[in-house]
C-alpha cells in the first residue's frame, strides 16, 4: 500500500539521494513532504516529475506522515524524531542519533532483517562504513564465525555532506590555478592529499568513525565479544569508500570459498581479475547499489589458511546510506 513519506534533510547529500532512490524504485509514495532548514525555504524539490517545495522541518512536520526518512544530521534526529513518532509514523535514521540505543534497532537488511520488527518508531541505518564492510563479510562469519576483523578505511569527501565535495573540487581548482586552498569544511588540505578521518579523536585516540565500526558491526551482528579494529582515511575521492578488510575466522578459509560463498551473496559483486591487476574502484562502485569485492587473498601471516584479506568499495550515499534505509521501508512495507 503507497505511504506517505516525509524526507527530513531532503537537500543534502543523502536527501538528493533518497529521491533519485524512491524514483528508481518505484517506492510507493502517497504523498511526499520535503523538509530542510529554514535556509532552503524558497527551494523546490522535483519528485517523479512534479515540483513540491522545502519546508522547515518542524515538530509539526510529520501529521499524517507514515515513513519518515531522516538524513539531516545527528542534532535534528535527536529533535525531531520523537515528534515524527508521536504523528505515527515510522522513523528511519541516517543519523548517530540513535545506533547505539540498545532499545533501538540498527539494521543491514541482507545481515539482521529480523531485527527490523523490534522497533518501537525508529529504527537506525548504520554508518555508512560500517554498512560497506558488513554486507560482504556477513556470508563469510554465516559460513565460518569471524574472530578477528582488522579494517582501514579510505573515506570519500561526500562522506562529510555535499560541503565536503564542493570543498575537494574548489581546491583543486584553487590548486591546479597555482592558489593557496581554501579549507572551509575541513581542517586540512584534501586535494591531493589524505588525512586521518575529520571525526573527533577519544581519549585512548580512535576517533569516532572507528569506534562506531567497532560498536556498531558488534550490534548489527549480535556478537558483542568480536574483536574488530579499524583506521579511517579521508581521501580525496568524491564518492565510494574502500577498505581493507583483514578476517582471521575460527576454522580456515581459502580464497576459493570466499568467492563461492560471495559470488551469489544479496548486495555483492565480485571484481578480482588477478590477471589484469583489475579490483574495485570508486568509479566501479559509484551510483551501483551493490559492495564491490576483490583481491581475495590468503593472509599468510597466520596458520592453518584462517586468514583472509579483502578490499571492497561501496557507495557510501547510495548502500552506506539512502539505499539501505529505504530498502529498510521496503521491508515495512
Ligand atoms: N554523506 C554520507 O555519505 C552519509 C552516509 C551515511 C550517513 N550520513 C548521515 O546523513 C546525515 C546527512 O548527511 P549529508 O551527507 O546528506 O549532509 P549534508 O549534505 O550536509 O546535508 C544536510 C541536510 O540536513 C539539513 N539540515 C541541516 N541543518 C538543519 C536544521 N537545523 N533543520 C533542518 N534541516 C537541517 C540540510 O538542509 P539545508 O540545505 O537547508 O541546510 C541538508 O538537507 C548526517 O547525519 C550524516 O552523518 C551521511
Amino acid at each position: 500500500m503507497a505511504k506517505n513519506v516525509a524526507i527530513a534533510g531532503v537537500t543534502g547529500a543523502v536527501g538528493q539521494e533518497f529521491i533519485k532512490i524512491l524514483e528508481q524504485r518505484d517506492f510507493p509514495v502517497k504523498s511526499i513532504k520535503m523538509l530542510a532548514s529554514a535556509r532552503s525555504v524558497g527551494k523546490t524539490q522535483k519528485f517523479k516529475g512534479k515540483d513540491y517545495p522545502v519546508e522547515e522541518l518542524t515538530e509539526s512536520s510529520f501529521t499524517g506522515v507514515e515513513i519518515a526518512l531522516f538524513s539531516a544530521g545527528a542534532a535534528r534526529s535527536r529533535q525531531f524524531a520523537s515528534a515524527a513518532v508521536k504523528a505515527g509514523a515510522v522513523v528511519i535514521d541516517n543519523s548517530s542519533a540513535f545506533r547505539m540505543d540498545p532499545d533501538i534497532p540498527l539494521v543491514v537488511p541482507e545481515v539482521n532483517p529480523e531485527d527490523i520488527k523490534k522497533h518501537n518508531g525508529i529504527i537506525a541505518n548504520p554508518n555508512c562504513s560500517t554498512i560497506i564492510a558488513n554486507v560482504p563479510i556477513w556470508p563469510l562469519h554465516k559460513a565460518n564465525p569471524i574472530k578477528r576483523m582488522v579494517v582501514s578505511t579510505y573515506q570519500a569527501v561526500s562522506g562529510a555532506g555535499q560541503a565536503g565535495m564542493t570543498e575537494l573540487f574548489n581546491q583543486a581548482r584553487e590548486i591546479l590555478d597555482g592558489k593557496n586552498p581554501t579549507m572551509k569544511k575541513f581542517k586540512y588540505q584534501i586535494a591531493f592529499n589524505i588525512f586521518s578521518h575529520d571525526s573527533a579523536i577519544g581519549p585512548n585516540g580512535y576517533n569516532e568513525e572507528e569506534i562506531k565500526m567497532v560498536k556498531e558491526t558488534r550490534k548489527i551482528f549480535h556478537c558483542p565479544d568480536m574483536a574488530i579494529t579499524c583506521t579511517c582515511i579521508r581521501i580525496p575521492v568524491p564518492r565510494c569508500h574502500c577498505e581493507s578488510i583483514n578476517l582471521e575466522f575460527k576454522d580456515s578459509m581459502t580464497p576459493d570459498e570466499v568467492r563461492k560463498l560471495l559470488e551469489h551473496a544479496p548486495g555483492v559483486s565480485l571484481i578480482d581479475d588477478r590477471a589484469n591487476n583489475r579490483f574495485p574502484m570508486p568509479i566501479d562502485a559509484a551510483d551501483n547499489d551493490d559492495v564491490y569485492v576483490g583481491r581475495i587473498r590468503q593472509d599468510e601471516s597466520l596458520p592453518d589458511n584462517k586468514g583472509i584479506n579483502l578490499w571492497v568499495s561501496g557507495d557510501q550515499i547510495r548502500k552506506g546510506a539512502a539505499l539501505n534505509a529505504i530498502q529498510i521501508a521496503e521491508k515495512l512495507l
